[in-house]
């Protein structure tokens, strides 16, 4: 059998005295989707940024691909192929979309081996988000910047496509679509971590699930044998 891609051991991250994440541990083999739930302030924005490097766990560890991330700086992830889709989408209001497309992919320009993701297989893969290429980051829909935060960490090339509330505030019909591209996205071997408040879609996607309590994982399992009510029972504690 193959060493999962992703390994977190007993990883605690702290914001002074507060402790946000408690040892928290879950594997994540190669190609699989691993969905992550829990109620508000359970710890799943700070876990993923921990992953990313944007925090330092206070203690435990990240593994990808068999390497320890301890003491990795965030940009230096991304390049061993981590992508963060951030809570709040994060793209740039004063650049256009394809500007914004742009930077990302001058930025992973200069890595060697060959492409996979580039604009145009951006744009194929969001039509909407075509249309909207000339408009302004601030101008385009919640769904479009949606498909912008998704499009730019694809340009990234990662391993791991690490989405941080696929979801939130977005319409269903737009949920639909970010969706069914995350099958596409999947289709081509991408490896999933995923934030999804919609614990019955949260399910539906993954492969596994966890859920975060307090900062400490509630519950595990495999998704196709887990029951609704249960996980919900977890998830609202
Ligand atoms: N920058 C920060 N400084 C201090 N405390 C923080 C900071 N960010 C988060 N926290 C606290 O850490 C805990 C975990 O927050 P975190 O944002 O990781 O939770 P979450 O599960 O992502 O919540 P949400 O569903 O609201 O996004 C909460 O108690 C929160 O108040
Ligand atoms: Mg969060």
């Amino acid at each position: 059998m193959s060493p999962p891609l992703l390994r977190v051991v007993g990883v605690a991250a702290c914001y002074g005295q507060l402790q946000a994440v408690r040892g928290v541990s879950f594997e994540v083999g190669a190609g699989e989707a691993l969905a992550v739930i829990g109620e508000n302030g359970a710890g799943k924005t700070t876990l993923f940024h921990t992953i990313c490097g944007l925090h330092r766990a206070a203690s435990g560890n990240v593994v990808f691909g068999g390497d320890e991330l301890r003491g990795v700086p965030a940009h230096q992830i991304v390049r061993r192929g981590i992508a963060l889709v951030p809570e709040g989408r994060r793209i740039f209001p004063s650049l256009t979309v394809d500007e914004n497309l742009r930077v990302a992919e001058d930025a992973h320009r200069r890595r060697s081996g060959a492409r996979r993701w580039t604009r145009e297989r951006v744009y194929a893969l969001f039509p909407d988000l075509a249309a909207a290429a000339r408009r302004g980051g601030h101008q385009i829909s919640g769904g479009q910047q949606q498909m912008l935060a998704i499009g730019r960490a694809l340009l990234s090339e990662p391993r791991l496509l690490v989405l941080d509330e696929v979801s939130l505030g977005l319409s269903p019909i737009v949920v639909k679509v970010l969706y069914q591209a995350l099958v596409t996205i999947r289709g081509d071997g991408m490896t999933l971590v995923f934030v999804e408040q919609d614990v019955r879609r949260a399910i539906a996607f993954s492969d596994h699930l966890i859920c975060l309590h307090k900062g400490s994982v509630r519950l595990r399992g495999p998704s196709p044998t887990s029951s609704l009510d249960e996980v919900r029972r977890a998830y609202f504690g």
